[in-house]
């Protein structure tokens, strides 16, 4: 068990991505349906949220549906649908109290309507917001946003606005749904599995990876801690050697 109070307060993230796994192996566990796993899970996300703004977190970006989770069955699509739209309607204060901007990335249109109405509304109130940035990935795949990227370029390209040769990191960035934030510092993944299922393709590029076989409906506070004290023990390199960084 990690001690928390080895965490240092001047060295928190600026942007910390989370993949909220486990939610289904934490019910099936305890012989109950999945969509109780997701139930639970939204506890979790109400416990980091807090955590994060108080911890001094800038954006917390949580990967809650993506594009391949349609394939789920309908009624776990259904329930995951509604336990958005319940979190959107109950939460609205609570963030707007603490003073968090929410955002979404990926493809809003394709929720289903009554989603789409809480989550702009949550948007438009929370906008003016200065505090933590807390984006929520909801039908998003990194694939899809890049190439929806790639699109709007490429009509920026025909119309004269731009030259293919500009066409720069920069510009890639200011094209994708986290225009205009920082790339992730730490990407945390709970439930064990090593991969990145799709998630912020391009925003990961030198992202620090944090694995803990925590299911997400399990992972509160301390642990988010744990893994922030994990990532301050790491030495980021960005490509150069560790005599580079420590001389620099
Ligand atoms: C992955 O676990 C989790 C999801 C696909 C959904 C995450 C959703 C929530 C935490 C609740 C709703 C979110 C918000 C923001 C209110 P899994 O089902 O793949 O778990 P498994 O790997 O154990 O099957």
């Amino acid at each position: 068990m990690t001690d928390t109070t080895e965490l240092d307060l001047g060295n928190i993230p600026t942007n910390v991505a989370i993949i909220m796994d486990g939610n289904g192996r934490w019910a099936q566990n305890r012989g109950l349906p999945r969509p109780v796993g997701h139930k639970h899970g939204v506890e979790s996300v109400q416990d980091i949220v807090r955590a994060a703004a108080k911890l001094g977190v800038k954006i917390l970006t949580l990967y809650a549906f993506s594009t391949e989770n349609w394939n789920r069955p309908p009624l776990e699509v259904q329930a995951l649908m509604g336990l958005l739209k319940t979190f959107l309607q109950n939460e609205l204060k609570t963030i707007t109290d603490n003073n968090v901007c929410l955002k979404c990335l990926g493809q809003k249109e394709r929720l289903p309507n009554e989603v789409r109405q809480v989550l702009d509304n949550a948007i438009a109130q929370t906008a003016d917001n200065n505090g933590l940035i807390l984006n929520l990935a909801l039908s998003y795949g990194g694939r899809n946003e890049i190439v929806r990227a790639v699109q709007q370029i490429a009509a920026e390209c025909r119309q004269g606005l731009i030259k293919p040769e500009e066409i720069d990191d920069a510009l890639v960035s200011a094209h994708l749904d986290t225009a205009g934030q920082p790339d992730p510092d730490l990407l945390i993944r709970t439930g064990g599995e090593s991969r990145l299922s799709n998630f912020l393709l391009w925003q990961l590029s030198y992202a620090e990876i944090y694995i803990t076989d925590t299911l997400w409906p399990d992972f509160r506070k301390n642990d988010f801690i744990s893994a922030l004290i994990d990532f301050q023990n790491r030495q980021r390199r960005f490509g150069k050697t560790s005599k580079q960084v420590t001389e620099s």
